[in-house]
């Protein structure tokens, strides 16, 4: 996600701040830019791409000064481009911002202050923080930033300047980090640690509806409305290299603790307060969309698995039938798609070869394409007639984890949307509903909590060489990721299917050298599930279990259970997948496998 870095002090600000921003690279963006006040003047320099464009800009022309602040953007509101980058001016051009997270309000914000005169000059939600610090500025800029952001609505981390104050910075967070490492006599505000720790290891982690004003002597943290607080100190005993995996081992782990962070921005701002599920991506009346008769959806490998989760969510929710197709299948197939068929791409990075040539041809075919992506400004969103973000923030690690989670929150609001537009379902169920998936980030975080089951299991089958994974529903699609997810980190054979199929074949393959993962959450085939248990176990397999907290019978049929909180049967994809993506993990890692980087796999496959 995007990075900020500020600085007041002695030191050339431009160094630290580009400095800093290189600490953050790893976080991926897609541009860069600094404000610098300089010489009684406020310098921005913007650049799209990597750093070393903005770098070598500033190396030809010099912005010579000593308080500053810095971005990487990672674009959530507008393409990536030079106007779009951060920090934003005001019209005066004398009060600049930095901003991370998703101002929802923003276009009221926009619409309020055009009115007022404002000129705003780039398609973000953050330029209008830019302008109502503009239009609360009475002589203390830390009052008007208090007066902005008591306006805004969403997640935002915030480093502002202003010339009138030329010798500090004002920083404020709510629900997006937001750190400054203390110097002596200097202070680096910045959004995550390793912007920091070349210059110190104290650090003031500010809270929630916090506002510092910062200068090279003091910072002083104030509430809301000006009243002083306490901020925690930390001592940061991490190395740079844990420090940008924010203490984790791995991308990957880091990741999969991200989940229910990308869940909640994923979900954050599409239910309107009239009860309307927003999703204005569709550029679709109503009409429109209750004249759909059919949903075909593109995507590859783990994507495709959430596909297969969505096939179930909007037929049962939507009542439209839905057909779910690897790319390179469809691609060259001849898919039955015409101008009453919805397509729906899906994939987290936008480049995949496949599925670009998959939308191009439905397109062709009169189809209107919806991708769904957590690359802004990647090529399918080129292609497509609308896309709906997944606010998962960039993936390192190449195994998809938090991005597949994403995309399941994403698909859950369009077959809500779907449903609701055609009056399938009823204010009441969709509210319901809402509050339901609301709460999967929070099932996410307890089951995050407690991995010690998990562990245990890991440990004991680090050796085997082939593995079976069971589901049925929604519980095959996840047992699907489950054994795509450990054979491509710890390279076991992993197969799945679903379990209904097991007798057709598969069951042959049981032994007591094939350990069989099993989705038994609780829904309406799990009686089923139980008798696929009974089958594999009578033929000497071990059986690990995901099952519902509660469900105490279960482990009479196997050897280890990973609980997870119950959830409607439709809502447990999320919570089902996440022991398996830890599991996978543990296992890996146990086998010494580079987790990041597994073999011959790579993050965008733009190739076929
Ligand atoms: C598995 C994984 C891949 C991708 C697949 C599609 O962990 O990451 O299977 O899901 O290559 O990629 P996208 O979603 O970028 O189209």
């Amino acid at each position: 996600m995007c990075g900020i870095v500020g600085y007041v002090g002695p030191r050339q600000a431009s160094d630290v701040l580009l400095g800093g921003l290189a600490r953050l690279e790893y976080r991926g963006y897609d541009s860069a830019g600094v404000a610098i006040a300089s010489g009684g003047e406020l310098k921005v320099m913007r650049r799209v791409g990597k750093l070393v464009n903005l770098t070598q800009a500033i190396g030809k022309t010099p912005v010579p000064g000593f308080v500053g602040i810095g971005h990487t953007r990672w674009a959530t509101h507008g393409r990536p481009s030079e106007e779009n980058a951060h920090p934003h001016a005001d019209c005066t051009g004398r009060i600049a911002v930095v901003h991370n997270g998703i101002i929802e309000n923003y276009m009221e914000l926009r619409e309020e202050l055009a009115q007022n005169g404002h000129i705003l000059r780039s398609e973000t939600d953050t330029e209008t923080v830019a302008h109502l610090v503009e239009s609360y500025y009475d002589g203390d800029l830390a009052l008007a930033v208090r007066k902005a952001i008591k306006r805004l609505h969403g997640a935002y981390a915030l480093g502002v300047i202003h010339l009138d104050e030329p010798e500090t910075i004002v920083a404020a967070r709510k629900d997006s980090p937001l750190i400054i490492g203390l110097g002596k006599g200097e202070n680096i505000v910045a959004s995550d640690i390793p912007a920091v720790l070349e210059y110190t290891r104290e650090v003031l982690a500010l809270a929630d509806d916090q506002v510092a004003t910062v200068s090279a002597g003091q910072v002083i943290v104030t509430d809301l409305e000006g009243a002083p607080v306490e901020s925690e100190m930390l001592h940061i005993e991490w190395d740079l290299a844990a420090a940008e995996k924010g203490g984790f081992a791995d991308f990957m782990l880091k990741e999969i603790y991200e989940q229910p962070k990308a869940i909640r921005e994923t979900l954050r701002g599409r239910m309107g307060a009239d009860g309307i599920i927003q999703l204005s991506e569709l550029e679709m009346t109503p009409g429109q969309i209750a004249s759909i008769d059919r949903v075909f959806i593109l995507a590859c490998g783990t994507s495709y698995h959430a596909g297969v989760v969505a096939k179930t969510l909007i037929e049962t929710w939507a009542r439209i039938p839905v057909e779910v197709q690897v790319s390179s299948e469809f691609r060259y197939g001849d898919p039955i798609v015409d101008d009453e068929t919805l397509v729906v791409a899906i994939t987290q990075s936008g480049e995949t070869a496949d599925t670009l040539a998959g939308v191009r041809e439905a397109r062709n075919r009169g189809a209107k394409v919806i991708a769904i992506t957590n690359v802004v400004g990647s090529r399918v969103t080129r292609e497509s007639d609308g896309v709906i973000y997944t606010h998962a923030g960039p993936e390192i690690g190449v195994a998809a984890t938090k991005t597949f989670t994403a995309q399941i929150a994403a698909l859950n609001v369009l077959a809500l949307k779907l449903a609701q537009a055609k009056g399938i379902l009823g204010q009441e169920r969709i509210a319901a509903l809402w509050a339901d998936l609301n709460r999967i980030p929070d099932i996410v975080e307890a089951i995050l909590a407690d991995l010690d089951a998990i562990e245990e299991c890991a440990a004991a089958y680090t050796d085997v060489y082939s593995t079976l994974f069971l589901g049925r529903g929604v519980g095959w699609a996840v047992a699907m990721e489950g054994a795509l997810k450990l054979k491509e980190i710890s390279y076991i054979h992993a197969e799945a299917f679903a379990a209904g199929e097991m007798k057709h074949g598969p069951i042959a393959l049981i032994s007591d050298e094939v350990p069989v993962v099993v989705v038994a959450t609780q829904g309406h085939t799990y009686e089923k599930v139980v008798s696929n248990i009974q089958e594999v176990r009578a033929r000497g397999a071990e059986v690990i279990v995901v099952a519902t907290h509660g469900d105490d019978e279960i482990k009479r049929h196997a050897e280890h259970v990973l609980y997870v909180p119950a959830t409607s049967e439709l809502l447990s994809a999320i919570p089902a997948t996440i022991p398996l993506q830890v599991l996978s993990y543990r296992i890996a890692k146990f086998r010494g496998c580079n987790v990041d980087q597994p073999r011959s796999l790579a993050k965008s496959v733009t190739v076929e």
